[in-house]
């Protein structure tokens, strides 16, 4: 009876700890670029404008056995912090040699909140808007 019972509390406290632990998909992020507050809307989302940019620019390049040496990227590829810093630093030499050229500002704002919203750490199944 005892140890039934503990088993039950360690199982309580799993439950709880995982709940607490899964990061809920985020709704809005800080842009360092522009200092601001961006609330996310649909464009965020896998079947919006962020996704279409990222498939009409960066997917010519970053798919899958490309011969253009660009490693494949999707938005799994990083986490959101990690997005962040690629649009904020623009460290890698695609975004330096001109190859993000056709992008406005706001292209990369957009682009920048779809990859951040569907980071590889913002997966919450405890979470409505990630399976309801
Ligand atoms: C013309 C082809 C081309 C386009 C278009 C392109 N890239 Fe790249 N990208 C590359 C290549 C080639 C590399 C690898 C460069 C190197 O060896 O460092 C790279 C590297 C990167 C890296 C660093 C790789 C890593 O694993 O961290 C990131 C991040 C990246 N690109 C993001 C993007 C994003 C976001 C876009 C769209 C806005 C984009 N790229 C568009 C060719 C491209």
């Amino acid at each position: 009876m005892k140890r039934s019972a503990l088993v039950v509390v360690v199982m309580v406290l799993f439950v709880f700890l995982g709940v607490s632990l899964a990061q809920a998909s985020p709704k809005k992020r800080f842009d360092p670029g522009t200092q601001t507050c961006r609330i996310f809307d649909k464009d965020s989302t896998w079947w919006g404008n962020g996704a279409e940019i990222f498939r009409n620019n960066c997917k010519s390049c970053h798919f899958r056995g490309n011969d253009k040496g660009a490693p494949f990227l999707y938005s799994e590829s990083k986490s959101s912090r990690a997005w962040n810093r690629v649009f904020f630093k623009k460290y890698p030499e695609c975004a330096q040699d001109g190859s993000w050229g056709n992008l406005t500002l706001e292209d990369q704002l957009v682009l920048n909140d779809y990859l951040y919203r569907n980071a590889n750490d913002t997966y919450d199944p405890n979470d409505a808007d990630d399976c309801g």
